[in-house]
């Protein structure tokens, strides 16, 4: 169990503007994909979290030169072997899944580790696996590692249903198939933004994939592909969270570098609860609150309201007046920051596959514990609200996702530290002068 955890007292009003980081969704793909080339990719916006240098450990394994400095990684592919990947390795980084389809699409063969369950509940791979041997792949493999190759004849290109709506599926089928011989479709594919960055991404390298966004894509494919530079999207998660903060305490935030497009929806919902915002291209005002409505929610893959995002507007859903449900329709289990809410002193519980929600006047700071990414998320949103002290314990899990998170806010004016309990450093010792 890591020792960091991070201390917040809570009720200090955030004002001042904060700036969103290159997508977490996007770069654990694009790091995977840079492996098709036969030449260095240059990725320029992308976050320092630690999903990125577990990437790069990866990477470095597998024989790729890595640089990477101030936002921009460089990753020079030319030395890259399709090498088993340890599963050890890879335990937290349920995104090296992207390695099957990169592997595959590269070298014809792969060995992927894959990561434990996860907190969202079960997360099979199955119509991965469907799409590698639509494009005639052999796959074995069992809940910890998957061995792939194709035949002799190299991947073949199909047509492929995805019976479900995956993110994950699409990016990696997409990723075999640049390089398979004829054209590819993926019907019933995703739409997120993430999916059409990594295919600007790849046709920037040469590749030919047509009609991302919507949900069929077309891929035909070429014999090679080259180096590039590419500057990666905005993490829409990110700016969401930030978004729901400035609602909950802000006294006129500013949230810059994020995209009004890939938050419809939830803009949509904070509008519908009485949130007053100023939309400019590439930044989002949130003014002062006024009482809040309480609004039912329910999650749908892009352009819906995102499930990623249910968890860290819920505790700005408490702050509002009446009574209010969540339906997450993608992962009904992601309710791991729900027990902590309560604990908090949130009016929230569970029925069935729904959150039911009441205006909870007051939270009140104490020892929580992060199940996943954006379950700690909610409870930094939480914790910000909170009375008191607010302590959470799993901090790894937020600070997979969230760049420099601490002194973002801190920035903002709120009183929040990353306290790392083995040892004496803090990133605040004021922390213990105020004992
Ligand atoms: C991506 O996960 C994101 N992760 C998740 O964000 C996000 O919650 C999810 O998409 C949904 O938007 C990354 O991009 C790295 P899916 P992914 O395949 O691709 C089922 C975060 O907090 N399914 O779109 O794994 C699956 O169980 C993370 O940043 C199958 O049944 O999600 C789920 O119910 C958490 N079989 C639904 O489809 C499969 O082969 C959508 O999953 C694949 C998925």
């Amino acid at each position: 169990m890591n020792m960091n955890k991070i201390i917040i007292h809570g009720e200090r009003p955030l004002t001042g503007k904060i700036t969103v980081s290159g997508a977490k969704n996007s770069i654990v793909a694009l790091m995977p994909a840079s492996i098709l080339a036969d030449e260095p990719v240059v990725l320029e916006g992308v976050p320092d979290i630690l999903d990125v240098h577990a990437l790069i450990n990866i990477l470095q394994i597998m024989g790729a030169k890595i640089h990477f400095a101030k936002g921009v990684l460089t990753i020079d592919p030319r030395g890259v072997k399709s090498i088993p990947m340890p599963s050890g390795k890879i335990n937290s980084l349920r995104a090296s899944y992207y390695f099957m389809g990169a592997l595959l699409g590269k070298f014809g063969k792969a060995v992927v580790g894959l990561p434990g369950g996860c907190n969202l509940g079960p997360r099979p791979i199955d119509l991965h696996i469907k799409g590698f041997e639509a494009l005639g792949a052999d796959v074995f493999g069992d809940e910890d590692v998957m061995r792939l190759r194709t035949k002799a004849t190299g991947l073949v290109a199909s047509r492929v249903f995805m019976d479900m709506v995956s993110v994950g599926a699409t990016i990696n089928i997409m990723l075999a198939a640049v390089k398979a011989k004829g054209t590819t479709v993926i019907e019933n594919a995703a739409r997120e933004p993430e999916i059409i960055d990594v295919a600007t991404l790849l046709n920037n390298m040469g590749a030919k994939v047509y009609g991302v966004g919507t949900n069929e894509i077309r891929i035909d494919g070429v014999n090679e592909l080259h180096g590039t530079r590419h500057f990666i999207i905005p993490d829409r998660i990110e700016a969401g969270t930030y978004l729901a903060i400035a609602a909950a305490v802000g006294k006129g935030v500013t949230v810059n570098n994020v995209l009004y497009e890939h938050l419809e929806s939830y803009i949509s919902k904070l509008e519908e609860m009485g949130v007053q915002m100023t939309i400019r291209e590439d930044s989002i005002t949130v003014h002062p609150g006024r009482d809040l409505k309480m609004v039912n929610v329910k999650t749908y893959p892009y352009p819906g309201f995102a499930t990623d995002l249910q968890q860290p507007i819920t505790p700005l859903l408490l702050k509002a007046y009446g009574r209010g449900e969540l339906i997450d329709t993608i992962y009904e289990r992601r309710i791991g920051h729900i027990s902590e809410l309560k604990r908090m002193g949130a009016n929230i519980k569970i029925a069935g596959n729904r959150i039911v929600m009441a205006s909870s006047n007051e939270l009140v700071g104490t020892e929580v514990v992060a199940s996943d990414l954006r379950a700690g998320a909610s409870l930094i949103v939480a914790g910000l609200m909170a009375k008191g002290v607010t302590t959470i314990h799993n901090v790894e899990f937020i600070l997979r996702g969230y760049d420099r998170i601490i002194e973002k806010l801190t920035n903002l004016g709120a009183d929040i530290a990353l306290v790392d309990t083995n040892s004496i450093s803090m990133e605040k010792v004021k922390i213990e002068e105020r004992g």
